[in-house]
């Protein structure tokens, strides 16, 4: 049996993950399959917090982009985190794995409070914890919500979960010799301006010494095996 490399994480989801073929919302299918892939890491006794994005449903840049005010627009996008992590609390306890969900932005009739001891509580009773409304700010991306959450509840590693394999050195896409970086460091990211997480982001990780694996999550036990200490995806930081 593959035993982790880690004990306490911090996975990081996208909006967009949850969202799967359909153009906008949260695809069910999909959903079920994120739960399923962090349900298998929760058995293997690994406590997990996770952020979740909110793209699928409403993405602020976009809106500030025809109109809105950023203020306004951010705040819209947290409320579409809170929309996506009770779908995923929801499917995780229909997966029979205990869960918490503290929101940054207080809705007592919806979730707990976002309150640090709580949460690490939580998490050595081993509840998935899902933070929810990001950092509570403007100007903070989820990707920043999770790095500043990581740290605060002591997460050994940020598990960030995408649809490519990891860092290129220029879009894989367009360019067939962008370079696949297995390791690389905070400030390397952010001098090549590689468009992996927000500067805010990394930044915060490198001044607290959290690792970052950047992966693709689209491969059935792909989070399992970066847990279990597998070579998969980009490792941003240094291996020790
Ligand atoms: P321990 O007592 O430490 O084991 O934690 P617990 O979460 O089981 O106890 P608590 O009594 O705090 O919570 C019981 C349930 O109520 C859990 O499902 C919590 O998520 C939920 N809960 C706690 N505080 C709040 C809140 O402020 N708002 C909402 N909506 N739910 C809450």
């Amino acid at each position: 049996m593959k035993t982790p490399v880690y004990k306490r994480v911090l996975l990081k989801l996208s909006g967009e993950a949850l969202q799967g073929r359909s153009s906008f919302g949260i695809d069910t299918d999909i959903l079920r399959y994120i739960a399923g892939e962090v349900k298998d890491v929760h058995t293997l006794g690994v406590e997990i917090g996770v952020v979740i994005g909110g793209g699928n449903i409403f993405r602020g840049i976009e809106a500030e982009a025809n109109g809105i005010d950023r203020t306004s627009a951010d705040y819209m996008g947290m409320l579409a985190t809170v929309i996506n992590a009770l779908a995923l609390q929801n499917v995780l306890e229909k997966l029979s794995v205990p869960t918490r969900v503290q929101s940054a932005i207080e809705m007592k009739e919806i979730a707990e409070p976002y309150i640090k001891r709580k949460a690490v509580r939580h998490l050595e009773k081993g509840r998935v914890v899902i933070f929810a409304a990001g950092t509570g700010n403007p100007y903070f991306t989820t990707d920043t919500a999770a790095s500043l959450r990581g740290v605060e509840i002591g997460a050994e590693v940020l598990l960030k979960a995408t649809k490519v394999d990891g860092v290129y050195d220029r879009d894989p896409v367009a360019h067939k010799d962008a370079v696949f970086y297995q390791t690389i460091e905070y400030t390397e990211v952010l001098t090549k301006n590689l468009k992996v997480m927000d500067s805010t982001a990394i930044s915060m990780c490198r001044d607290n010494d959290l690792p970052i694996v950047v992966f693709n999550y689209e491969k059935k036990g792909t989070v399992k095996a970066v847990i279990c200490g597998e070579r998969i995806g980009t490792f941003i930081g240094v291996r020790k």
